[in-house]
């Protein structure tokens, strides 16, 4: 059925593929490794290359990708990045060689870094605004499970060896968001801005009830549209320069406290903290991961009722104090660092679950000026993949340098920088029209909003 809330779930679901193909290609890499690794007998510079070659497409993905999804349309960006995925699982589950491995890993990731953010964009602009965040929530919930999924295969493969199988299944869900979005229509607010009128009408029409209720929007979105006026060159103009601050700083934190050292070496950390074996580790990696799924979860029904920044306080406030007691745990010679290490981590976890997880993606889908939307969420996508690849480059360097106590300490300070940030610059969203949120932003930042 195409037709009201059940459509605007649908087309949900559909994109949110390219969320769970973002998620599976973050986990899978930690099992596929050990058998790649093996097989092309790569050194731990190539390794490394290997390990970060999602991430390096990603940047790129991200990069180019505000580009498409302003000319092309956020429905054809997501089509091309259900392309990139599978031609990326092809290329990686059939290389002859290293070399091969990594491009098929570099286009994955293009495709990945793509998806980051046009699906929450996409979802953002179809979802009525009451229920808007949990939508665009369910992608990061959706992502999760990829992470899951990941781990999961990883396991059931190994006995076989079977990396080949591990990346090249990509291509099934890959397909699936080729042919779900063909089926699905443009975003209704993008229509508008080239100036597809008709289109707009049709496609709100199947997401509200009446034909009065979707010319009421399409007027709506109009005049928002006649107020903005804004180009890509006045991406640096005064008034918009607070948002792509706000996006990039949120980006940066979402990545310096650490919750992908936790998401690409959990079991790393876990034998660090006394799980000798390696399947104790996995095992409880598997367990960080649910706790991930299972949090986000409670975060899509609280999100829409709570509010964005509520979330991302209690979400900040956890973290910060979970680190503590991790760094706690690493420097106490007694018995119970393993047991405490799981526990605060499972805690860390949960906690970047029920805010800076899912809000990070929901903010930057909401808070720019629909003209340059695409560009600015692109901005603080590209941002976000940037620190991601520097936090996961320098982890294993920085445990070094200043211990386990030390890193997550460290991470810990960076998370009370994130929390004050939030409580002065983050604006409040829920249920809100951009002026009142462009409005908010301005009073914060204590400048005045230029007269267009
Ligand atoms: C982050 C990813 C992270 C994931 C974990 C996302 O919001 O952007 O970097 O791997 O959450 O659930």
């Amino acid at each position: 059925m195409r037709e009201g809330k059940n459509f605007v779930y649908m087309a949900a679901l559909t994109t949110s593929i390219g969320s769970l193909l973002f998620g599976y290609d973050t986990g899978v890499i930690s099992g596929a490794i050990l058998f790649v690794k093996k097989q092309f007998l790569l050194d731990s510079a190539a390794e490394g290359i290997v390990v970060s070659s999602v991430l390096i497409g990603a940047l790129l993905g991200a990069a180019s990708g505000g580009l498409l999804a302003d000319k092309l349309g956020r429905r054809k960006s997501i089509i091309i990045a259900g392309m990139l995925f599978t031609i990326g699982a092809l290329v990686a589950a059939v290389a002859p060689d290293s070399a091969l491995l990594v491009a098929g890993r570099v286009i994955t990731g293009l495709g990945v870094g793509l998806a980051s953010f046009t699906s929450p964009l996409y979802i953002s602009e179809i979802s009525p605004s009451n229920i808007r965040g949990k939508l665009v929530s369910l992608a990061q919930f959706i992502l999760t499970i990829g992470i899951v999924v990941a781990y999961l295969i990883d396991f059931a493969l190994a006995p076989s060896s079977n990396w080949r199988a591990m990346f090249g299944l990509v291509m099934i869900p890959g397909l699936a968001l080729v042919i779900g979005m063909s089926l699905m229509p443009e975003s209704p607010r993008w229509l508008i801005d080239k100036g597809k009128y008709d289109q707009a009408l049709l496609v709100l029409q199947e997401i509200h009830e009446t034909k009065e209720q979707a010319l009421a929007h399409v007027d709506k979105i109009k005049k928002e549209l006649a107020e903005e006026k804004t180009g890509w060159h006045e991406l640096l103009a005064p008034d918009v320069k607070p948002m792509l601050v706000i996006g990039a700083l949120l980006a940066i934190f979402q990545q310096v406290t650490g919750i992908n050292t936790v998401i690409y070496y959990a079991p790393t950390i876990f034998q660090m903290a006394g799980f000798v074996s390696a399947s104790a580790a996995i095992f409880a990696t598997v367990g960080v991961g649910a706790v991930n799924v299972a949090v986000t979860f409670v975060a899509l029904s609280l999100i829409d009722k709570l509010g964005r920044r509520p979330l991302l306080i209690l979400s900040l406030s956890g973290m910060v104090a979970s680190l503590v007691v991790l760094a706690f745990a690493f420097s106490s010679r007694f018995s119970f660092t393993g047991p405490l290490a799981a526990f605060s981590l499972m805690a860390y976890v949960g906690f970047f679950a029920i805010g800076l997880g899912p809000v990070f993606w929901l903010l930057i889908s909401e808070i720019y000026p629909l003209s340059i939307r695409g560009l600015a969420t692109s901005m603080a996508a590209l941002t976000n993949w940037a620190s991601n690849f520097v936090v996961a480059l320098t982890f294993l360097l920085l445990i070094a340098a200043l211990g386990s106590t030390g890193t997550f300490l460290l991470y810990a300070v960076l998370g009370v920088a994130a929390l004050l940030f939030v409580m002065k610059y983050v604006p409040e969203t829920k249920d809100l029209s951009l002026e009142v949120i462009q409005q908010d932003i301005m009073n914060r930042f204590g400048a005045k909003p230029k007269k267009r």
